[in-house]
């Protein structure tokens, strides 16, 4: 029984790979030189592109490099005509699970290639191709005395992060990034090369806005620009013990009726199982070149290690290293404010990780972020976020990094079993709220059905309108529709 089984998986897998190199020679056929296969430089400089080993260690027949949104329109043709053509849409991998933006055995269409940006409409647009990373954008807008909202890491990719929602230094202010898009170029999944915008394919517009990969290849996004000049950074850094008085710092902020919307921050916790160490850190940005920004006073008050301060541009602030490969992992809760559940969290964590120690280690990092003012309360039909009924708080990124692939499955256990008891004990005091920001949430988790029953059920119906044979919920992988 069992070897029959095994035979029939080897089958099938036989006739996937078999139909997957057809595909690729069709597209070579009519793509030539921007398709490449494990062979080739091309290829690999794919591969090298993501940021987690678990993306970089899975195998394509074949990849395309498009030039233009035709070559990506011209491919979703053949691609969608061959029955059994698994494929992955992939920015600047910065999505760090499995099969997100790559496939084993199919085709990865790597935007990266298109990666222009230039400014219209006097200086009000800003035209992105979708492959672009963040500093691409920030460097060639750095001097023209406007911006636009995205990642606070130029290393990551506007694909990515647009059509997940998008968290920038900006967000309090002008609201999610997403909501800045006014135009979307998108290819979708019959080959259709199409606008997206409040006058023409309206739904499809606002289901790009947080829906994901669900819809089409995005290969250009027009996004509003508003005037920027420098910005103020100041990086705290603080001993452990010092916790208590951070997090009632930090919480003291999650008021929208009285937050400054010209402030960003991010308040970290690091652990690394190698020298039993946590680190405590603050990153506040303040969007105007203010030197001691009154709204940080709490935070820089607290007993600190270090204090840095700067006044800079965003695209010199964004331009940061990348780290090298290593298996990740990101999940994430969303919170109401509470500087006595944030200790019982980090009691919860540390009773997890001081005594988790897989061989190789591995580092665990929380990422506490503010939900408050233009992220709850934006515009109407400016995302699909769901988050009109959202209360003031946090989001928390919980993620690991380990360079040991033998150990995935124990650290991912240890990170579920972390998330689900701060989800428990949150739910009990009436804290946990019900979001899961996409780009921040585990492969387990439900995000999408997070935004809830009616914009859950408007995505699937736009993905059943623009795509009617489903290619995209069953060739593609990420946070689907299909249940
Ligand atoms: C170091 C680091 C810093 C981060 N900083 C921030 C931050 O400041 N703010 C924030 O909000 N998030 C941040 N994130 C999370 C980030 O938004 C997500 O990881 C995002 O998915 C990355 O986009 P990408 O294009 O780099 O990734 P990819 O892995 O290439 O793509 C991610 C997903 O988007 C889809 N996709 C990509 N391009 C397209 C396209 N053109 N059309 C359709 N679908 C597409 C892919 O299929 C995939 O499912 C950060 C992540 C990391 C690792
Ligand atoms: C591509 O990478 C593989 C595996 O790392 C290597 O064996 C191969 O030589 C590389 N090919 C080229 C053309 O660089
Ligand atoms: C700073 O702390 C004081 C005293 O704890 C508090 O009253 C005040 O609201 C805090 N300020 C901000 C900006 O959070
Ligand atoms: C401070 O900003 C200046 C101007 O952008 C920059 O050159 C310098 O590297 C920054 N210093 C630090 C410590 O980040
Ligand atoms: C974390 O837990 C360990 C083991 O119980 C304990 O020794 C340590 O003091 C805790 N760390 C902190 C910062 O509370
Ligand atoms: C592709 O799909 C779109 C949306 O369903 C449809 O309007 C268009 O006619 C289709 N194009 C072709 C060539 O079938």
């Amino acid at each position: 029984m069992l070897f029959l089984q095994t035979a029939y998986v080897a089958g099938a897998l036989l006739v996937a790979s078999a139909s997957a190199s057809s595909c690729c020679n069709r597209l070579e056929k009519r793509l030539g030189s921007s398709v490449s296969f494990p062979k080739d430089v091309d290829y690999n400089a794919t591969m090298s592109g993501y940021w987690s080993i678990q993306e970089s260690s899975l195998q394509p027949a074949c990849v395309l490099q498009p030039r233009t949104a035709r070559d990506v329109s011209k491919a979703l043709k053949i691609i969608s005509k061959h029955g059994n053509c698994h494929f992955a849409i992939k920015g600047h991998g910065h999505a760090p699970a499995a099969g997100f933006a790559n496939v084993d055995g199919g085709v990865t269409i790597d935007m990266t290639s298109m990666s222009s940006v230039s400014l219209h409409e006097g200086q009000s647009i800003a035209r992105v191709e979708a492959g672009a990373k963040w500093l691409d954008v920030y460097q060639h807008l750095d001097g023209s005395g406007v911006q636009v909202a995205g990642g606070r890491n130029g290393n990551v990719g506007v694909g990515g992060l647009l059509v997940g929602g998008g968290i920038s230094h900006f967000t309090t202010k002008h609201g999610w990034a997403c909501d800045a898009v006014v135009n979307y170029e998108v290819v979708l999944a019959n080959g259709s090369l199409v606008n997206a915008n409040k006058r023409c394919n309206r739904d499809l517009f606002l289901a790009l806005k947080g829906g994901g990969n669900n819809f089409g290849v995005v290969t250009r996004y027009d996004l509003a620009t508003f005037p920027l000049g420098d910005i103020s950074t100041t990086s705290i850094s603080y001993d452990i013990s010092q916790r208590g008085k951070v997090f009632q710092a930090f919480t003291d902020l999650l008021d929208s009726s009285r937050y400054d919307p010209l402030a960003s921050l991010v308040t970290s916790l690091l652990y690394r199982s190698t020298s039993k160490a946590w680190t405590l850190a603050s990153s506040a940005v303040y969007t105007k070149p203010v030197s001691e920004p009154a709204v940080f006073a709490n935070l820089s008050a607290v007993p600190h290690e270090s204090l840095v301060r700067n006044i800079t541009s965003l695209a010199t602030f964004a331009d940061e290293s990348d780290t090298p490969p290593l298996n990740w992992l990101f999940a994430t809760v969303t919170l109401k404010p509470s500087a006595q559940y944030m200790q019982d969290m980090f009691d919860m964590l540390n009773n997890t990780v001081s005594s988790f120690n897989p061989e190789g280690g591995v580092t665990w990092s929380v990422a506490l972020e503010p939900l408050v003012a233009a992220m709850l309360k934006s515009p109407k039909d400016a995302n699909v976020l769901g988050l009109e009924t959202a209360q003031d708080g946090f989001i928390v990124l919980i993620s690991a990094l380990w360079p040991n692939s033998a150990v995935n499955a124990e650290v991912e256990a240890a990170a579920r079993s972390v998330t689900s008891a701060w989800e428990t004990g949150a739910d009990a005091k009436g804290l946990l709220q019900g979001f899961q920001y996409l780009n921040y949430a585990a492969p387990s988790q439900e995000p999408l059905r997070s935004y809830g029953k009616d914009n859950f059920e408007f995505l699937a119906s736009v993905s059943q309108k623009y795509d009617h044979a489903q290619v995209l919920q069953k060739r593609v992988g990420g946070f689907k529709l299909s249940s």
